[in-house]
């Protein structure tokens, strides 16, 4: 059976994949097809978008596809930078500048007031029908500075509770073990096994 993860970002693919590598799916990212139109995420929650991009490509490409999106949600900053995480800072926005714009607004701010999590919601749709939805949360603080050179996105602020450790000075397989994208996928595990076995 083949899954398309409805993706371009190198990064979050190779984590689901590492994720998923126990079920009976070949997977493939959007990059494996040509003229898949560019799905606007333009969605009002995570929820939103990710049924929105699940649908719109399980639809075009006639394929069993799973969408996530996911986000940084800082209690202090009223749960920004939340569906906009991508985007942070603007037009051309990129890791480093949306960190370094979240460190700026929390400048001074102390440690017990930096409570944040991340959310990640995955849908899962056939032919443009959605099939179920996830959602995985990870508690943590924002640090004062970048740390550690792994993972993607806020990684190297983020400190999960429990952890000393930014998810991006941890393991790549440590922090697939704790994840918000973990939690989700597990759930998400579940929806694809009971359709592939209604659909078999
Ligand atoms: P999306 O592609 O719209 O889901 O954008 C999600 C954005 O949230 C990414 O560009 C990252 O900045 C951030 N993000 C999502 N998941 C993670 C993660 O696991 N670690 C760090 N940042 C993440």
């Amino acid at each position: 059976m083949e899954l398309v993860v409805a993706t371009r970002n190198k990064d979050k693919l190779r984590e689901i994949k590492a994720l998923l590598k126990e079920l009976p799916v070949e997977i493939f990212s959007l990059d494996s097809f040509k003229g898949v139109p560019e799905v606007v995420e333009d969605g009002r929650t995570l929820e939103d978008n990710a049924i929105k991009k699940a649908v719109q490509v399980s639809r075009f490409l006639k394929k069993f596809t799973v969408a996530d999106d996911s986000g940084l949600v800082v209690e202090y900053l009223n749960g920004d930078p939340g569906v906009c995480s991508a985007r942070y800072s603007g037009e051309g926005a990129t890791y480093k500048s949306n960190n370094e714009k979240l460190l700026r607004f929390l400048k001074g701010v102390p440690l017990a007031k930096r409570k944040a999590c991340f959310k990640c919601v995955i849908a899962v749709a056939d032919k443009g029908r959605v099939i179920g939805t996830a959602e995985g949360v990870c508690s943590g603080k924002i640090c004062f500075t970048l740390k550690g050179d792994n993972g993607f996105g806020y990684d190297p602020i983020f400190i999960p509770d429990g952890c000393k450790k930014t998810f991006a000075e941890m393991d790549p397989a440590r922090k697939n073990e704790i994840s918000h994208r973990n939690k989700a996928l597990a759930k998400t595990k579940k929806i694809i096994s009971k359709y592939l076995s209604l659909c078999l």
